[in-house]
């Protein structure tokens, strides 16, 4: 981002850098809280999977799921996509010929994508219409954890 020549563009442009700066802030609280619920989800229903239909634990689960989806996960994955967006659009050269954040973006569509999945199960669970193992959800768990490694990598090291 370059800063103009003269005091005012030079203020404005200072003004703009912080701004950026505190919109960056927000985005990696935003990106926390998200792959917090990514991380843990995954492992509630590993746990889930082995309560029995009906019982007091299956029940607790299915709050314990809810909340964590729609209080926590759904809303940080909001704020993160528009303080991401937010700076794209402060920044749009940033979009030009940076390999790094088009690699990163296909990866957080994916982890969006993952999000969807993850909602999907919440409301097999809810339904007490689960079918898969605790297996599955094992692996199902890691998902997240590869692609945030991923994403993490390509926006600090910037290898291309
Ligand atoms: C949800 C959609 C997302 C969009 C549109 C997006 C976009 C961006 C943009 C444009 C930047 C600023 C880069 C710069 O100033 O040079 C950024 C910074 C960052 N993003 Fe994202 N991002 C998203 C999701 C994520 C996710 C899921 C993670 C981590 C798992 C992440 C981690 C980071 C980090 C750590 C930074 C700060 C890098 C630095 O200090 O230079 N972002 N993001």
């Amino acid at each position: 981002m370059s800063i103009g020549i003269s005091g005012v563009e030079m203020a404005e442009g200072a003004a703009v850098e912080n701004y950026y700066l505190w919109i960056k802030a927000l985005h990696v609280i935003s990106i926390i809280a998200w792959m917090a619920g990514m991380l843990y989800l995954p492992r509630l229903f590993v746990y889930h999977c082995g309560a029995e239909r009906g019982s007091v634990q299956s029940e607790t689960f299915k709050v314990m799921e809810r909340r964590l989806l729609k209080a926590i996960m759904t809303p940080a994955m909001g704020a993160s996509w528009i303080f991401g967006i937010a700076m794209i659009a402060l920044n749009p050269d940033m979009m030009k010929g940076q390999g790094w954040l088009h690699a990163k973006l296909t990866l957080v569509l994916l982890m969006s994508g993952m999000h969807g999945v993850l909602a999907k199960h919440v409301r097999l669970f809810a339904n007490d219409a689960n079918t898969k193992s605790t297996k599955y959800f094992r692996v199902m768990n890691e998902v997240p954890t590869v692609l945030m490694i991923g994403i993490v990598i390509l926006v600090i090291v910037r290898p291309f």
